[in-house]
């Protein structure tokens, strides 16, 4: 969590700092703040609350200033005050952190012990002390940032800059993300590259142990024991304007909306005339013939997507599948078959969620092939994997999961064909008859979109509820559960998913008028028995929204409303387009709640603590 950012080249560079905050608020957007080096001189400006709240007090910072740093937080060590923000002085130097230093506290009492005065409750400060103290004994602040770096247990990108080195940044790496991008006499980097390419698209992505002097011509580059390395330079795809909200009220919908757009590239990269492109698909480098088990690991949404691809993936390729939380995975011993006999799928749209990226080094080290479906290239899952699938959602900012959660499973679902074309466990009918259904995919979820005008009116009729329920079953008991989380995480209000037979067993105890539910009713093979379960509801005065074909006459007449949704034979892309009704319901309801859609309370976009 936490963003950073730095410039140093010929322009003015707080406002270049100050956006580059921005489009990376989605890390983090408690506190923040903003450093300059200007005529041997460090000035801070730093505010609690989001980053809008700095254009007062950086309108005082010297207008001219070519160095700088930036940053946004998400608290981890001490509550999100003026005090806590970053970057943190010691002595001569300012320094900002992402990640989190887990032996502080010790190497803080060695500190305190020497008599060094602490102004706030973090971990960082006691990184900035340490390299203070390292300056004095080692004037060289690479080599002072190497000694100390030796010391930090945990994970963390850091930078800092010095008042009397005026030509200079430092940074280092390890384990939380930094990206440099590299301008004609300008420097620039960030937590990742949203923070600059509207700059440029040269970027230099550090491998964990790096440290790096940044300078406007560009970076010297070292390893962990300080041997000098070569710089490889990317040039990243992700065009200028990409992170920008283009009109939309806020990044959800303007993502909610891309998703036609993300389904076309997926299929345009993945799918060549009636079959699959197996190597576009990260298929070359598994032995698949090895695989007896198949675990997916991940988080919230992605959690999601895994359960989904579930449905598809035991059929279509004859394997168990387990799905698991991350979080309760990487702890729980799992019993791991050596010799890449077991295969273990990380899906994650940042690539550095924590308790994911756990997981893989974990399954790793035990022997697994690991296979990852990611939306950042470069980001440390991806790099820990086997092989990957690259998604083609482009940048994700609001923190609501949406476009992401569509390219996960059909980047799933690809994969799965993929693999079953190589196996030869799909004929190339059946094959060529999904590729042509997947083809006209963008136009139902255009169908989708235009549903939302119908939604907002629901919405308005909605919102004041404290409670709702969500049922399907199959996939759509997953986007029954996708569908409460996107709920409950902008709109606060409280939300369950629940596969529509387990009501009887529990949950319908909470049906009466006061609740809405929203059941989701494709015309697919459960649907006479999710209709069962839906009059259930209704002989109990239960209020049903049904999310489904709104000419269907049965849905409407038992139905207080049919939320319309186009409907397809295939139920993965049925699944997709059922998904953008229950984004559109959460966005609009958070709407009229007022509540910060693209930046809830307590989240963040990309979660790299466990
Ligand atoms: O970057 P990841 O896909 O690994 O993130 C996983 C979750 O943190 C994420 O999906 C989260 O649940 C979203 N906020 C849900 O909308």
């Amino acid at each position: 969590m936490c963003g950073i950012v730095g410039y140093i080249g010929h322009r003015p560079c707080i406002n270049i700092i100050f956006d580059g905050l921005k489009k990376l608020e989605y890390r983090g957007y408690d506190s923040a703040g903003i450093a300059v080096l200007h005529q041997g001189e460090i000035l801070v400006s730093k505010e609690s609350g989001k980053i809008d709240n700095l254009k007062p007090s950086i309108a005082k910072l010297p207008q001219d200033a070519r160095v700088g740093i930036g940053h946004t937080r998400w608290a981890t060590h001490g509550l999100p005050t003026k005090e806590n923000a970053h970057p943190h002085e010691a002595e001569h130097l300012t320094l900002i952190h992402n990640g989190i230093i887990e032996n502080y506290k010790e190497l803080k009492q060695e500190l305190l012990n020497k008599g060094i005065k602490f102004r706030s409750e973090t971990d960082t400060e006691v990184v900035a002390h340490l390299v203070a103290e390292e300056l004095k004994v080692t004037p060289k602040p690479i080599a002072a940032l190497q000694n100390v770096i030796k010391r930090l247990e945990g994970a963390f990108s850091l930078a800092f800059i010095v008042d009397r080195i005026p030509d200079e940044i430092f940074v280092a790496k390890q384990g939380s993300p930094l990206v440099v991008g590299l301008g004609q006499g300008e420097t620039f980097f960030g937590s990742d590259i949203t923070a600059f390419v509207n700059f440029t698209q040269k970027a230099v992505f550090l491998q964990d142990g790096d440290i790096a002097q940044i300078s406007a011509e560009g970076l010297k580059l070292w390893d962990k024991n300080g041997n000098t390395l070569p710089t490889k330079i990317t040039h990243v795809q992700w065009s200028p304007g990409s992170a920008d909200k283009q009109g939309f009220k806020h990044y959800m919908l303007k993502e909610i909306h891309e998703q036609p757009r993300v389904v076309s590239a997926t299929t345009q990269a993945f799918v060549k005339g009636n079959s699959l492109d197996l190597a576009a698909l990260g298929l070359e480098k598994i032995d698949f013939k090895k695989i007896k088990t198949l675990h997916i690991v991940a988080c919230g949404t992605a959690y999601y997507a895994g359960m989904t691809a579930k449905y598809f993936i035991e059929p279509l390729l004859g394997i168990s599948v387990n799905v698991e939380l991350a979080s309760e995975f990487r702890y729980r011993d799992p019993f791991l078959m050596p010799d890449g006999q077991t295969m273990v799928m990380a899906i994650s749209q940042s690539g550095e969620t924590a308790d994911t990226l756990a997981c893989v080094k974990h399954a790793k080290d035990k022997g697994c092939q690991i296979f990852s479906i990611c939306n950042v290239n470069y980001s440390s899952i991806v790099r820990e994997s086997d092989s990957a699938l690259m998604m083609l959602a482009g940048p994700e900012i609001g923190v609501a999961s949406t476009k992401a959660f569509t390219s996960q499973v059909l980047c799933a679902y690809l994969w799965t064909l993929g693999v079953a074309q190589k196996l030869g466990r799909i004929s190339q009918d059946e094959l060529s008859s999904i590729i042509t259904e997947l083809k006209t995919l963008p136009l139902y979820l255009d169908q989708a979109l235009n549903a939302e005008e119908y939604i907002v009116d629901l919405a308005s009729k909605l919102y004041a509820y404290p409670n709702f329920l969500f049922i399907g079953r199959g996939m759509s008991s997953i986007i029954a559960l996708e569908g409460a989380l996107k709920l409950k995480e902008i709109s606060y209000i409280h939300a369950e998913g629940y596969a529509a037979g387990e009501l009887k067993h529990g949950p319908i105890a909470l049906v009466d008028k006061q609740i809405p539910i929203v059941a989701i009713l494709p015309h697919d093979h459960y649907f006479e028995k999710t209709l069962s379960n839906v009059e259930e509801i209704c002989a109990r005065e239960g209020q049903v929204y049904g999310l489904g074909d709104e000419k269907d006459a049965r849905l409407k007449e038992i139905c207080v409303q049919v939320i319309p949704c186009p409907q397809m034979k295939n139920p993965v892309f049925q699944a997709i387009l059922s998904t953008v009704g229950v984004q559109f319901l959460a966005y609009h309801i958070a709407v009229k709640r007022g509540t910060d859609v693209d930046q809830p309370r307590n989240l963040a976009k990309s979660v790299t603590v466990e």
